[in-house]
């Protein structure tokens, strides 16, 4: 594939992406693809949640709901994401937990295809309310998530604490010194 000329000719081309059913042999595809795109110091909440478990979780639970795009046999973006019931209520929820193109490949209307994917099958799930997040700096994506209609953003605050003092202050403490140790004579 021409790396140059290629990703250009998508905006033109839309047909040439293909969006399907994830599959077992893009596990690790799509696991290096997010480390590219959750970096840690433009998204530190989404970075500590994307790891290994993060995808392989989805795909086994979630199968029919984690899509990947692909362009000439590359696998260039993913949507992943998964329903919630609640046991006593009639409201299903849609959560597009993860959403990624790859940077060469943004811009050029990736995402919106596997959104448009994505949607049809919540639509066919019975889903009353898609729910996404995103960090409130990441203007990508609130654009993106803007365009495609969604409203109401909700604040969330996290807050963090550092527990490496304490972990210290505890081995300080469970270390024996001296007086506690105890020696047997051998006789
Ligand atoms: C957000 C993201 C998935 C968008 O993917 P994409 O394939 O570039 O999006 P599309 O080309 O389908 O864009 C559709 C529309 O979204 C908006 N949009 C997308 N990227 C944008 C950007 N960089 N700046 C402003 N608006 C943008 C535009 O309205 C765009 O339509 P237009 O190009 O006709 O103006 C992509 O930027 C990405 O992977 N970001 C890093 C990962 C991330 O933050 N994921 C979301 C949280 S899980």
């Amino acid at each position: 594939m021409d790396s140059v000329e290629s990703p250009n000719q998508l905006k033109t081309k839309k047909t040439v992406v293909k969006i399907r059913e994830m599959t077992i042999d893009d596990l690790a595809l799509v696991f290096h693809m997010g480390e590219k795109l959750f970096l840690a110091e433009h998204a530190p909440n989404t970075y500590r949640a994307w790891d290994e478990y993060e995808v392989t979780d989805l795909f086994y639970s979630d199968t029919e709901f984690c899509l990947v795009a692909e362009y000439e046999e590359q696998t260039i973006g993913f949507a992943l994401g998964t329903t919630i019931s609640k046991p006593r209520s009639a409201w299903k929820y849609g959560y597009l937990t993860w959403l990624g193109v790859l940077p060469e490949f943004q811009r050029k209307g990736v995402a919106d295809k596997l959104f448009q994917r994505f949607k049809s099958l919540m639509l066919q799930a019975n889903v009353r309310i898609l729910v996404v997040d995103t960090e409130a700096d990441n203007a990508k994506a609130l654009n993106f998530f803007a365009e495609q209609g969604f409203g109401h953003p909700q604040e969330h605050i996290y807050l963090s604490m550092n527990l490496d003092q304490e972990r210290q202050r505890m081995s300080r403490k469970k270390k024996p010194n001296g007086s506690q140790q105890r020696f047997f004579k051998i006789p």
